[in-house]
């Protein structure tokens, strides 16, 4: 099993050269929150579960060293197969010492509300980025429910889990749509008495209630609404994670502003809670077609096939952006290389992601020539047209993987190289991206 460390500490410097065009058929890495769920669900399961298709990146190797921690035998990753041999709704065993978490915001969101269930006490650690995001949106619903978790003055990691608290049914409203705190309280409330409603202002992924479903664990949706009964259990199954569509992204946007480009990517998660990307950058008028459309483990899963085209800016709409949040750092690319002007709006969150992304990205992009005007909750893009190319320079992704990432792809239309300072995280979500990268026609080079 790789033992590579929960953060990356060493600097990396991308260099990528301009120019180039994408072609072949490639799968991008297994999906980054089904594979930090299907290591929580099956180590919770009665039985032994068999992933395929597992991330090996570090922070879905922070979620299943820290279930290793808590006494869960699990082989692998191997080739992306892992088999855990569930301990029970009860199983859990106290950790040693604190479960560091990396850069990992799922892990750290989704085990506090997993863990203030459990009857013992344990401590959550993160890298810096991770240290500095706000964990109030989990910690006050908890506190609701009956877990009192402690934070720092700020509302950050580390998280103390005191344990051993009971839990009571509970409906919360958020206020931001988020995942995190959707999935966060959903499994809290396996471990409540009674009923845990949660009622979202906007579709959020819904990778935990339909592997929950998965796992025989029932979960009631209504409209905005998703409930869970407490003192279930889960059974376990076996899970085929598909190729992240967020890692995808990068070879979309890549794809459709590269002239000469014609990619297939394999075996791609669509389901309709990711798929933003998809539907934005096709309003942007990108060549992009599903094929071969199919469900695996309960997921929706195509190729999605992507040729170049003259993209035009647009103004991105609202109820879009819960479904494409990952995906704005490339997204402003593909604006920048956009004819005409593309706003985003009502994506305020961009901004407490592993970093201030609304700032990372415009900083960047005016590095390379763009007239990029952050706003509080979004971005405003003059595009270059079809014909214009960005500069070149030194750009910083304040270890950001999909910072790093998203700058990589604009060298494809670049005067000059384009170097990306502080990589490393890239590791985080998309292990050997120089490679699969280069192999598809990135000039692209990693040094440390
Ligand atoms: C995730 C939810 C999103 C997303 C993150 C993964 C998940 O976060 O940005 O990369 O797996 O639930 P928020 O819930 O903070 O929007």
């Amino acid at each position: 099993m790789s033992t590579r460390p929960a953060s990356s500490t060493s600097n990396i410097i991308f260099t990528v050269e301009p120019g180039g065009a994408l072609n072949g058929r490639l799968r991008v890495p297994g999906d980054k929150s089904i594979s930090h769920r299907s290591i929580m669900l099956g180590s919770l399961a009665e039985g032994t579960t068999q992933i395929s298709g597992f991330l090996e990146g570090e922070d879905s190797l922070a979620t299943l060293k820290a279930f290793r921690q808590m006494g869960v035998e699990i082989e692998g990753p191997h080739r992306g197969r892992v088999t855990i041999h569930g301990v029970g709704m009860h199983g859990l065993k106290a950790p040693e010492s604190p479960l560091d978490l990396g850069n990992s915001g799922t892990s750290m969101r989704l085990l506090s509300g997993l863990l203030a269930g459990q009857k013992f006490q344990c401590v959550l650690t993160g890298d810096e980025s991770l240290s500095s995001r706000p964990m109030r949106r989990v910690t006050e619903p908890l506190l609701e429910m009956g877990a009192s978790i402690g934070t720092t003055e700020n509302g950050t990691a580390p998280l103390q889990i005191p344990g051993n608290q009971t839990l009571h049914s509970f409906h919360y409203t958020m206020d931001v749509a988020s995942a995190q705190v959707k999935s966060c309280l959903l499994l809290a409330g396996m471990y409540a008495e009674g009923r845990t409603c949660v009622t979202e202002p906007a579709p959020t992924r819904d990778h935990t209630e339909r592997m929950l479903g998965g796992f025989g664990y029932p979960v009631l949706r209504d409209d905005a609404t998703v409930c869970i009964e407490g003192g279930g259990k889960l059974i376990a199954t076996n899970v085929e994670v598909p190729a992240d569509i967020s890692s995808a992204a990068f070879f979309m946007v890549g794809a459709s502003i590269a002239k000469g480009s014609d990619i297939v990517l394999e075996h791609v998660g669509t389901n309709p809670t990711r798929t933003g990307v998809i539907n934005i950058l096709q309003q942007m008028g990108a060549d992009l077609t599903l094929e071969n459309e199919r469900v695996v483990s309960g997921e929706p899963v195509a190729d999605i096939r992507v040729r170049s085209a003259a993209l035009k800016g647009i103004r991105i709409p609202e109820d879009q952006v819960p479904l494409a949040i990952d995906e704005f750092p490339v997204l402003f690319v593909a604006a920048a290389c956009a004819e005409g002007e593309t706003v985003l709006t009502g994506a305020r969150e961009l901004r407490v992601k592993e970093s201030d992304r609304i700032q990372a990205m415009a900083d960047g992009l005016k590095i390379l020539g763009v007239d990029a005007r952050p706003t509080e909750d979004g971005m405003v893009i003059q595009g270059l047209g079809s014909e214009g190319l960005l500069g070149s320079g030194q750009v910083e992704s304040h270890g950001d993987h999909r910072i790093a990432m998203a700058f990589a792809m604009a060298a494809l239309r670049a005067t000059g190289p384009i170097t990306i300072d502080n990589c490393a995280n890239v590791n985080t979500s998309f292990p050997d991206f120089v490679g699969l990268a280069s192999r598809t026609g990135l000039h692209i080079k990693s040094k440390t």
